[in-house]
């Protein structure tokens, strides 16, 4: 694997144009060995920079590596029999890669959305041989995530030998990303500080573990959404989906994070569409997210620091929201950049944060166990029962 790489500047190990592997008799084997790019910090006001894995060059997404793993651990651990059917409530980019296993292993997969998926997500979908299942009105109590979790129990009920991978929960969901730390320990000679965005939590704790074990000193910071219940915000009404959540997956390692970004939908939209502008490449709302934070990081910590950031998705889904015009002035999203800095928090349940804001205590705002609890809308995070995801925004994370 090594002997086709070279090192380049920076002391950073690089793929000649022509040699990576690129022949593949499955298409699981186009899964990883995804690229890193130099962005240079976005304000274009300093000469420092950060390096993005870009998950969009899998053949899905940055979830084509769970799709794959959780599979077929499943089928390892017993959990999912030969032919046995997959259902999950995803709108998105897991459901991608759930197709994609589902194919290789020989699984029928059902992907349980709403109304609300764009049409270019269902369309892949089904294309991919994916059942498509949607559910067409809101549970009066729990809204659209609760009526899509409930459709999954009543398809797992109806289909005996059923099995539902529960991304927020399965640890395998963790172990999926191993291959991805791995290789940014080939790619680039050092990661000092590890920039990700945070839904189910799976590909922060999961790559930050591995990247760990070669540098205990590593910073991992978190990209979360402002609404988002993860790190101790109120839950609201959320426009920016794949990161955040109104739930507390299980699946988030919170002692990893040296500290906690949370961004806004206009900061993303600025960033995504700098990265396009200046850098030929597009991606989605964790993609900005994840791009001020690592820019300011690059421009703020000691210039040798070597800032990481991973890229979970590509562009082309947000045609219709990041990248329209129409659809960025009825959300009063152009043209409102962030700030410099982040404003600063003390402690992530000191007030609710409406644009970027940072705090370096990260807690647990609902110890275990959490899998279950629920944030209604406004309430602080202690309340206890059936976990229910943002009612108004239901496929995040995807
Ligand atoms: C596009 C996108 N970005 C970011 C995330 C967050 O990743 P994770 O679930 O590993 O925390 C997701 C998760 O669904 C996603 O789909």
């Amino acid at each position: 694997m090594t002997n086709y790489l070279h090192h380049a500047g920076h002391g950073v190990a690089d793929h000649p144009a022509t040699g990576a592997a690129s022949t593949a008799k499955t298409p699981q084997h186009l899964v990883g060995n995804t690229p890193v790019l130099w962005i240079p910090e976005l304000t274009g006001e300093t000469e420092a920079g950060f390096w993005a894995k870009l998950e969009s060059r899998n053949p899905g997404g940055i979830k084509d590596r769970p799709g794959l793993y959780l599979l077929d651990q499943a089928r390892k651990k017993g959990d999912l029999a030969p032919g046995g059917a997959v259902i999950e409530s995803t709108s998105g980019t897991l459901g991608l890669g759930l197709a994609l296993a589902g194919m290789l292993y020989g699984h029928p997969v059902t992907l349980v959305t709403d109304v609300g998926m764009e049409a270019h997500m269902r369309r892949l979908l089904t294309a991919y041989g994916a059942t498509v299942d949607i559910v067409d009105r809101p549970d009066p109590k729990g809204g659209w995530q609760q009526a899509r979790r409930n459709r999954v129990a009543q398809l797992l009920e109806e289909q005996p030998g059923a099995w539902c991978p529960d991304q927020y929960h399965n640890p395998d969901n963790v172990s999926a990303y191993e291959g991805l730390a791995h290789e940014l320990t080939i790619q680039l000679d050092r990661v000092d500080v590890l920039v990700c965005s945070v839904g189910t939590g799976g590909h922060s704790a999961g790559v930050s573990r591995v990247l760990r074990e070669a540098n205990p000193g590593l910073q991992l910071l978190g990209v979360d959404t402002i609404g988002s219940t993860i790190f101790g915000q109120p839950d609201r009404p959320r426009l920016m989906r794949g990161l955040g959540s109104s739930i507390y997956p299980r699946n988030v390692d919170y002692q990893a994070f040296s500290q906690v970004h949370w961004v806004a939908p206009p900061e993303a939209v600025w960033a995504c569409r700098r990265l396009a502008a200046t850098r030929y490449l597009t991606g989605g709302w964790s993609v900005g997210a994840v791009a001020v934070v690592a820019s300011w990081a690059a421009r703020t910590y000691p210039p040798d620091t070597r800032v990481v950031a991973i890229f979970p998705d590509g562009g082309a889904r947000y045609v219709d929201t990041i990248f329209n015009d129409g659809y960025c002035r009825q959300h009063h999203l152009l043209d409102r950049p962030p700030a410099p800095q982040p404003d600063r928090l003390d402690h992530p349940q000191e007030r609710e944060v409406t644009r970027w804001t940072s705090c370096t205590t990260v807690i647990d705002p609902a110890p275990r166990p959490r899998a279950d609890v629920e944030a209604p809308s406004g309430s602080g995070p202690h309340h206890t029962g059936r976990g229910v995801e943002n009612a108004s925004h239901p496929d995040s994370p995807r």
